[in-house]
């Protein structure tokens, strides 16, 4: 049974790399995609500080549909182009909204959210997984610290989840 240890790092950086072992640790040996995207959302949201939502949005060959989450009901698809996920999704760069209410095109699942980011997933032959998606209910809770480690966060999830 995979216990996750407390997060010893007090810097981002750190606490970002030693997500990043754990997480390895976690998937390492596992083929099923669900099991490892739950458990890697599993692990993200207990150990990231003033969070209230993260998982998967995953590309169905159309659109994005909720895959493996932590938080509260979230809403189940979401176009391209559409919402925070749906941009990250087409312009396949990490996006970082520091005031949701800002932002023109966000799509709010739960209105306790106030700041997010958003990291597309894209295999290593170029086609769309999907993005991975973290909600704050604080202003401005992500930064570039936040953007470097969240991407290598998820560069370790597809390396794990089997990465055509
Ligand atoms: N806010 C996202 C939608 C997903 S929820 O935050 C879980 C967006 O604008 O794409």
């Amino acid at each position: 049974m995979f216990e996750a240890a407390s997060i010893t790092a007090t810097d981002k950086p750190g606490l970002y790399t030693e997500l990043a072992q754990q997480a390895r640790g976690l998937l390492h040996g596992e083929k099923s995609f669900i099991a490892n995207a739950a458990n890697f959302a599993a692990l993200v949201y207990h150990a990231l500080p003033d969070i209230n939502w993260c998982g998967f949005y995953l590309f169905d060959g159309d659109e994005l549909v909720v895959g493996p989450f932590q938080g509260k009901p979230a809403c189940i698809r979401i176009a391209l182009g559409r919402g925070v996920c749906g941009i990250a999704a087409v312009e396949r760069a990490t996006q970082v909204v520091a005031d949701v209410a800002a932002h023109p095109n966000h799509v709010y699942c739960d209105s306790a959210s106030r700041s997010e980011i958003v990291v597309p997933l894209v295999h290593a032959d170029g086609t769309l997984l999907g993005v991975w998606d973290v909600d704050s209910p604080h202003l401005a809770r992500f930064d570039d610290a936040d953007r470097a480690g969240m991407e290598v966060l998820c560069a370790e999830f597809m390396r794990a989840a089997g990465s055509r």
